[in-house]
């Protein structure tokens, strides 16, 4: 080969190196550029003695040093230290926003099959990423984790293995079982097990009730993972059917639980995940539907004295302007069910003021975490007086409120965020006190220009390498 052409292969190779190092370097940092709001510590911008110093140059200047600065303090502090910080904070969830993994079958296009498959990796990046840095005790994704009911067993099975394999890290051997349990003998497809959710789990006879705990698997990981229902995972309830349940229900467990921890002792609180799609009506199968009211009366019976955590999919009900999304309800009239709902925003009114009545309602502190709209949004619950339901803004308006945070998407286009709900116990005032914020990451082109960049530059060498020793 002429000399011209290895010296230009090795340029290219060192700008490719080079590439490669700073895209990694940016994709494995990212959450330092928001140090305030990627960590547990949201003073953490407002601490650094340094910025100070930098304050006497020029402004620009002064910027760059501070994000600098900025950086360099918190990756130090990630790097394996991370644990002694966060040990401060007794409680630290991380939650993630509607995945809605898309699929591929005979009619994808090569382009956007390669998208597919490389934004599982993108998703499943941002999660260890920040799982590994945040050390959290909860990790919560909150619905949407496939982006259709619409699609068959087999094909439902086989975006859980991703959501299970490629970006949660869950154990295979969850899936593994499911499958041997409900499977097509002749086609070798899963199938939903109808059967055994009408005899399990539709009459409200599993258990929905946990206590202090941790993690599911002890030998596995130390956090708690919650995987919550949405409208493309069940569907609407106007959709819903026996089927869509089953399979739910089958490959991602129970869809309406509670966990109360430490109830002995003042620092009492729980977490509550809802399906929040088989509340309001008209539904397909009302059994579905009421199975969900049941469990809303039970979990009210318990006179639980703590603070709650309120997990589901869809936000609460608020007048139009408070967040992206508006109220909106849509119904299907094919003449022959009836009317039934086909799409919802929020919870109906009277729906949301049931939710908050019967969950919150010891008036201590609590906070809800749902997704669904994608922007995101951060809003306040006041309980007007006794009985007259609550009123939704952007700050309370009366003593007793409950905060909400819709979790922006991880998605791609909406910059891959995760959401922060960090809890400590106030121990002067006696109670619970929560801090949330949103960690953005960006578009899935950096992570892609990353791992298409490593894989020339290894291209690259080997090549140039084998160009040497001829
Ligand atoms: C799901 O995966 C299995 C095995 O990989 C495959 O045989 C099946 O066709 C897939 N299902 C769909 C709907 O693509
Ligand atoms: C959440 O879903 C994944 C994927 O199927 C599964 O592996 C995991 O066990 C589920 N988590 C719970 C707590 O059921």
């Amino acid at each position: 080969m002429g000399l011209f052409i290895q010296r230009a292969l090795f340029y290219l190779c060192i700008v490719g190196s080079l590439t490669t190092l700073i895209s990694h370097f940016y994709i494995f940092t990212y959450p330092s550029t928001h140090a305030n709001l990627c960590s547990w510590d949201h003073e953490l911008e407002w601490d650094i003695p340094w910025q100070r110093d930098a304050a006497l140059g020029q402004w620009h200047l002064k910027k760059w040093v501070h994000i600098g600065v900025n950086y360099v303090i918190d990756m130090i502090r990630s790097l394996g230290g991370a644990s002694q910080w966060d040990k401060k904070t007794q409680l630290r969830m991380l939650a993630f926003g509607d995945p809605q993994i898309i699929g591929v079958n005979k009619h994808t296009t090569y382009r956007s099959g390669v998208d597919t498959f490389g934004n599982d990796f993108f998703l499943g990046h941002i999660f260890q990423l920040m799982q590994r840095r945040l050390n959290p005790t909860h990790v919560v994704i909150l619905g949407d984790l496939i982006s259709s009911q619409w699609v068959d067993d087999s094909e439902y099975f086989n975006r859980t293995r991703r959501y299970s394999q490629r970006i949660y890290n869950r154990k295979p051997s969850v899936l593994q079982r499911a499958f041997q349990e409900s499977h097509d003998r002749q086609t070798g497809q899963y199938k939903s097990p109808v059967q055994w959710w009408k005899d399990n789990v539709g009459n409200n006879h599993q258990e929905c009730s946990y206590k202090d705990v941790y993690t599911w698997d002890k030998s596995f990981e130390n956090f708690l993972f919650v995987n919550v229902s949405g409208n493309h995972d069940v569907g609407y309830s106007g959709d819903t059917t026996y089927e869509m349940m089953s399979r739910y229900n089958h490959l991602y467990g129970k869809d309406n639980f509670w966990i109360e921890y430490q109830t002995q002792s003042k620092r009492a609180w729980r977490i509550v995940v809802l399906n929040s799609l088989a509340l309001d009506g008209p539904c397909l199968h009302s059994e579905i539907c009421d199975r969900t009211w049941e469990f809303l009366s039970e979990l009210h019976l318990q006179g639980f004295n703590g603070s709650t955590i309120l997990l589901t999919h869809v936000p609460l009900y608020k007048r139009e302007g408070l967040c992206k999304d508006g109220p909106s309800m849509e119904y299907y009239d094919d003449g022959q069910d009836g009317v039934l709902l086909a799409e919802q925003n929020h919870l109906s009114q009277e729906s949301s003021d049931r939710v908050l009545d019967l969950v919150f309602d010891n008036g201590k502190p609590g906070f809800i975490l749902n997704g669904h709209d994608h922007w995101g949004c951060e809003t306040v619950y006041s309980q007007m007086g006794d009985g007259n339901g609550w009123e939704c803004d952007k700050s309370n308006t009366s003593a007793r409120y409950v905060r909400e945070a819709t979790v922006k998407s991880v998605m791609g286009q909406y910059h891959g965020n995760s959401g922060l709900l960090r809890g400590d116990f106030n121990e002067e005032r006696q109670e619970w006190e929560y801090e949330y914020s949103l960690c953005p990451f960006t578009r899935e082109h950096p992570w892609w220009v990353a791992k298409v960049s490593l894989f020339l530059t290894v291209l690259g060498w080997s090549v140039y390498a084998l160009v040497q020793m001829h």
